[in-house]
């Protein structure tokens, strides 16, 4: 396939130019002037795609189940009662209707965390969207009912197949005992995968477990961290290690009242920060461009210059694609093709030599014209290549129907 016309923004530091690209077996592999017919996209700019490092993709199902609450209401009142009636029909549904919303949002792949697991991988492979699947795991009462076991069973049958990687879920130090979250990194050692926590989240986790204890149970596996609100100034060295990527949701973290996690530290000190949008449940939209913008400001609220334009391209691509472990997140030759194109014919990317500093401060997630992952279209001008939409719009609000009934809310 060779991409025609357009503007290329290779990353996050250098200049916007024009060139061709040939993408063949799902890798870039020429830039440059190519004199071949190809997809003529002048008027538009391509640019590596962005990735989504911490979600709950099927929690779709519950958008706006409760906006108004604080964290604790909101998790052991509003969403666990209605997870308890979830099957893996609603989490099929769910997570394919959370893959067209990101993909249409220039999202090339996410990190999850849920259960239904088989459910969540058969999606991710028909939509054809690159995934991190892990399993949520919770202890209370010192049994896990089996879902270690699962998890692990899951990981050995998917970790690899097509853009599907697995890792081990523990939900938070809060939900998980010490001794298992030991046991844990031990199974995730030997198998060599990641582990994706929730970790310093609201502020009472602070009384309730040592986040030292929790990074050194971990200190030998890859640690993907989900929020880190709450991390003092002098505590923020612990995480600037080569295995901890810390993934940050600023729009849940404000919504359900946690704070602002301080990236701007966190980025001086050499954390690796990238971004998330939390489930749909807490945030409401899995809008990375929104996420981007947002944790731009407020690290500015207090020192405009704490966040630069490059460090917030960074946060939601290159960053990204770390958290993955793939060759991606920069358009050089040889490396994977997860691309967005967007839609520079509007208002708001004029003057259009400031294009940079319009897609972290003026752009918006319908600028997106089209998204691939390795080589392939998930979404072009509107349409999702891979799937049946309608259809899965259909079955997805019929689920949501059946989980609904007898809820008596
Ligand atoms: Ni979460």
């Amino acid at each position: 396939m060779i991409l025609k016309n357009a503007l290329v923004l290779q990353n996050s530091t250098s200049e916007v130019k024009k060139a061709d690209l040939r993408i063949e077996d799902g890798k870039i592999s020429e830039i440059g002037k190519i004199e071949e017919d190809g997809v003529n996209l002048s008027g538009k700019l391509i640019m590596p795609a962005f990735y989504n490092t911490h979600t709950h993709a099927a929690m779709t199902i519950m958008r706006g189940i409760s906006d108004d609450n604080p964290f604790d209401v909101w998790l052991f009142k509003k969403v666990l009662p209605i997870e308890d009636k979830l099957n893996g029909k609603m989490v099929y549904y769910g997570t394919m209707l959370a893959m067209m919303e990101m993909a249409s949002k220039g999202i090339a792949g996410f990190v999850d965390m849920y259960f239904f697991l088989d459910d969540v991988a058969r999606a991710v492979e028909d939509f054809g969207m690159r995934a991190f699947v892990t399993r949520g795991l919770v202890d209370e009462g010192g049994d896990d009912n089996g879902r270690l076991e699962e998890n692990l069973d899951f990981a050995r049958r998917w970790n690899g197949k097509g853009l599907i990687k697995a890792g081990f879920g523990p939900h938070a130090p809060y939900s998980c005992s010490k001794e298992y979250l030991k046991k844990i990194s031990d199974v995730a050692k030997v198998e060599g995968l990641p582990v994706h926590i929730h970790l310093y989240e609201a502020s009472w986790e602070r009384e309730k477990y040592d986040y030292r204890e929790v990074l050194k149970i971990f200190e030998d596996v890859k640690l993907i961290v989900a929020h880190a609100v709450q991390f003092e100034d002098d505590e923020i060295r612990d995480l600037a290690k080569e295995n901890i990527f810390v993934s940050h949701n600023p729009s849940s973290n404000l919504k359900l009242g946690n704070g602002v996690a301080k990236i701007a530290k966190m980025l001086k000190e050499g954390v690796n920060v990238s971004l998330g949008t939390d489930g749909a449940a807490s945030n409401n939209s899995l809008d990375i461009w929104h996420e981007m913008r947002l944790a731009t400001l407020l690290q500015k609220m207090k020192d405009p210059e704490s966040m630069k334009i490059h460090q917030a391209l960074e946060m939601a691509s290159e960053s990204g694609a770390k958290v993955f472990g793939i060759n991606a997140g920069r358009i050089e030759i040889g490396m994977d093709a997860d691309l967005i194109v967007i839609d520079l014919d509007k208002p708001h990317y004029k003057p259009i030599d400031r294009i940079k500093s319009h897609i972290v401060h003026s752009g918006m997630a319908s600028d997106v014209f089209a998204t691939m992952v390795a080589g392939r279209w998930i979404y072009y001008d509107g349409e999702f290549p891979t799937i049946d939409e309608s259809k899965v719009v259909e079955e997805f609000e019929r689920e949501y129907e059946v989980l609904m009934q007898g809820d008596g809310s």
